[in-house]
Order: structure tokens, then C-alpha cells, then sequence
């Protein structure tokens, strides 16, 4: 079983404007059935985890909850549910969430869908396996970090899907450890 960061950012390592704007990623094109598509990571995945900030996104932006799969946001705020979602709130260190969140799974894989400290926490638990980064041809000069930590990542694939670099890499530990 493996936990996924799987994500689009911009060339200089933003998932979001400090505004928590999508816009310059949805002007890009994507092949959906191209390499490192959705559709062919989707079906892995038994377990989503994500940021406060990421679920109301996707409660503004989103007019369906397209996700079956139990949902993990973490957060210190009372949030809405969603009807006929499983949606389940923590407010806890990612170590010891991480039994439960696995358990969910049903021995499939987790999908970190965000943001980039949340990850953050999943790497420092040792619970951060391997990374899929889309990589958007904008530069947004700040906004939300991709990834920050400092890591040592191992190179497992890249290809092109139109206009973004996609690159898969596992997660070796702590640079420098
Ligand atoms: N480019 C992409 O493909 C992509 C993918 C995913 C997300 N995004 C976007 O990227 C942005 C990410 O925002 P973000 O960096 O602010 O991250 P986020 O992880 O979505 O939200 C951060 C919030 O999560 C809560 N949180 C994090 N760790 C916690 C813990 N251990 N316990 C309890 N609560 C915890 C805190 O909320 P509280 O205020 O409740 O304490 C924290 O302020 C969003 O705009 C999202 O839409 C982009």
C-alpha cells in the first residue's frame, strides 16, 4: 500500500496563488486519458487526504462530490459534510491518524490530494511514499508551496502530457539523513 502526493504546480513550486486561485491551471491543456492521467491513477486509490483549505476549494468550485472513497480533511474547524459523502474531519498529528486513514483504504493506496504542508507532515511520519507532479508551464512567483521540506526524491519516471512535464518520484527520507 502505498500514499501518494499526486498534483499540478507551477514551474516554480506553487499549487495555488496566495489566493487559493486554480485558474492559471485550468487555462492548460490535459490529456485525461495521456500519461499520468487521473483516470489511470484514480482507480488505486482507496483513502483521500486533504487540507482544510483544499476541501472548502473543492466545496466552492466543485457542483458534485465525485470522490467514493472515504475522505480524510484535516482541520481545527467545524466544516459542513456533504450528503451521501464520507467525509470524516481530523484534527490530530498525521502519525497518529495515519493507522486509521490505512485502515479506510481497504488495502488500496492514499491519495494526499493536498496542500503541500500536508504532505509535508505525511513525509516528516515517514508515510509519504511516492510523488506525481504535474508541472504547469506558468511561473506564479508565490502562493501555496508545493512541497516544504527537504527531501531526498528518486527519479522513477517522466513524460509529457500536452502542455504540462509530468514526473513520478519516491520518496527516499530526509535530505541529508
Ligand atoms: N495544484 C493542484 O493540483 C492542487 C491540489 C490540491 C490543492 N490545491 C490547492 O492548493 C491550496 C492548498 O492550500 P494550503 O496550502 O492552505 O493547504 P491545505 O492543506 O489544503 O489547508 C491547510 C489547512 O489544513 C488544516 N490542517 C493542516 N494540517 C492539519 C493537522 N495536522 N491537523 C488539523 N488541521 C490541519 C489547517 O486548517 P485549519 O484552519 O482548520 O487549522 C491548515 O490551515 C488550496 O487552494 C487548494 O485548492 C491545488
Amino acid at each position: 500500500m502505498t500514499t501518494h502526493f499526486y498534483t499540478a504546480s507551477s514551474l516554480d513550486g506553487f499549487i495555488a496563488t496566495p489566493q487559493d486561485s486554480l485558474e492559471w491551471l485550468f487555462a492548460q491543456h490535459f490529456d485525461q486519458e495521456g500519461p499520468m492521467s487521473y483516470e489511470s491513477f484514480i482507480p488505486g486509490i482507496g483513502a483521500l487526504v486533504m487540507g482544510r483549505s483544499t476541501y472548502q476549494w473543492l466545496l466552492k468550485h466543485q457542483d458534485t462530490w465525485e470522490y467514493s472513497q472515504p475522505t480524510w480533511v484535516f482541520t481545527h474547524r467545524q466544516l459542513p459534510g456533504i450528503e451521501r459523502a464520507d467525509i470524516r474531519f481530523i484534527s490530530d498529528d498525521v502519525g497518529s491518524s495515519f493507522a486509521d486513514i490505512h485502515a479506510s483504504a481497504q488495502g488500496k493506496d492514499i491519495w494526499v490530494m493536498g496542500g503541500g504542508d500536508l504532505a509535508g507532515q505525511f513525509a516528516d511520519a515517514g508515510h509519504l511514499d511516492e510523488l506525481w507532479i504535474q508541472l504547469a508551464p506558468v511561473t506564479l512567483g508565490s502562493g501555496k508551496a508545493l512541497l516544504p521540506r527537504n527531501l531526498q526524491l528518486e527519479l522513477l519516471d517522466t513524460s509529457r502530457n500536452d502542455d504540462f512535464v509530468c514526473a513520478h518520484y519516491r520518496v527516499l527520507g530526509k535530505l541529508g539523513a
